[in-house]
């Protein structure tokens, strides 16, 4: 097959860009390794920022986000056992709402499938040919063991955080910015009501712990742990006590039948540029944020969002164009300014609200202070309420 864009990775960021890029008359086709039931039973965060939401919509694609969905206009910051409410409408009258990026990749991958777009699920042995040459491809295995190839004018590499595609952009072109973290995130999901109408992200000297919802029966739990825990050596009685004890004596808890315990990996990615040639990166392919403050699916719309008008123009250039590449280094400069914003929050937020292995009294006195300047101030919870509800300057609000 012929296509303009090939999109290596069926996941949100790869699925958005399909669907957005038909929407411009631009042609493509998505290769991907896992199947569809399997990406869509990996649980992920569950929070969009008012211009994800927005994205949903406007790409008119039947999302159930604001009928399944639910508006969160603000959130709790709970620190020794106090609660304090961001509320985000009133301060940056914007809001977030829950709606799990399962459902997200559901109505994408629901809607290109039901406008007959291309997509391989399931895909072996697959790779990325020519990139610097006029005519790239994407080749691989279907699900039957069938040799496939899809030629196209650009590769777009949505392929996650262990993207392959980010691999081909030569060394001596590409920086690796990285970072390492301490702990790792403890999630649960558990047959619970929830335990309050808003997320609560909780301190305490015990460290972090966040309690998000599913819906009205199920709740999603996440509590600070060492990298290398085994979940299976964390008894339900043990979860909810440790959490309890984060949250402190002002919130009960709200406890039922544990039915998943992972343990998620934290780290700071960043690859400059996100293009080389004839290969684009989007999504956690060119970044990788801690989950603290949820912002991977949402960055990974930022750069769908900033890449679907550079490719378009990249397509509509002559053949004699002097810098044919300009449109998508563009596309690379504009979604890094994005990237790094939301680099630096995720960072900063994921530093307030944990707890470092060897921290010392100082360092605990010092985030009483930093909570309260945050906390204790309208510019303080401006501040946090406009980077988690993403950025208005952006949105174009
Ligand atoms: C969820 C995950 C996050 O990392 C976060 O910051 C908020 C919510 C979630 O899974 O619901």
């Amino acid at each position: 097959t012929r296509v303009d864009v090939g999109i290596v990775g069926g996941g949100p960021a790869g699925l958005m860009t399909a669907l957005l890029l038909k929407r411009r008359g631009i042609s493509a086709a998505v290769v991907e390794t896992r199947s569809k039931d399997e990406i869509h039973r990996t649980q992920r965060a569950g929070i969009l920022e008012a211009g994800t939401v927005q994205m949903l919509v406007d790409a008119d694609i039947g999302s159930r986000v604001l009928t399944d969905g639910h508006e969160h206009p603000g959130t709790v910051l709970s620190f020794e056992g106090v609660q304090h409410r961001i509320d985000f409408q009133e301060l940056v009258d914007r809001s977030v709402w829950l709606y799990p990026q399962n459902e997200v990749f559901l109505d994408l991958a629901t809607a290109w499938e039901r406008e007959g777009g291309q997509i391989h699920w399931s895909v072996s042995d697959s790779s990325v040919e020519g990139i610097e040459s006029d005519a790239p491809a994407l080749t691989f295995r279907d699900e039957h063991g069938d040799r496939g190839r899809i030629e196209a004018k650009l590769i777009v590499g949505a392929d996650g955080s262990r993207s392959k595609c980010r691999k081909l952009i030569p060394e001596d072109v590409r920086t690796d910015y990285f970072t390492a973290y301490p702990f790792a995130w403890f999630g649960i999901l558990c047959e619970a009501p929830p335990t309050a109408p808003e997320l609560i992200y909780a301190n305490s000297e015990v460290g972090f712990a966040l309690i998000s919802q599913r819906n009205e029966s199920v709740q999603r739990m996440y509590f600070q742990c060492d990298p290398q825990t085994d979940p299976e050596q964390w008894e339900e009685e043990a979860i909810f006590d440790h959490i309890q004890q984060v949250l402190g004596e002002g919130v009960e808890l709200k406890r039922g039948p544990i039915f998943e315990k992972t343990v998620l990996p934290f780290r700071s990615y960043v690859c400059d540029p996100l293009t080389y040639q004839r290969l684009v990166l989007a999504g956690d392919a060119g970044h990788t944020v801690p989950p603290t403050g949820a912002k991977g699916l949402n960055l990974a719309f930022c750069d769908v969002r900033a890449l679907i008008p550079r490719v378009e123009e990249f397509l509509a250039q002559s053949e004699s164009a002097t810098d044919p590449f300009a449109p998508l280094r563009n596309y690379s400069r504009t979604a890094l300014d994005r990237v790094w914003k939301a680099q630096n929050f995720s960072y900063w937020a994921t530093n307030l609200l944990h707890r470092q292995p060897d921290e010392n009294a100082f360092a605990h006195q010092r985030r009483r202070g930093e909570f309260d300047a945050i906390t204790g101030s309208v510019y303080g919870r401006a501040y946090f309420a406009d980077s988690y509800t993403g950025w208005a300057d952006i949105h174009g609000q």
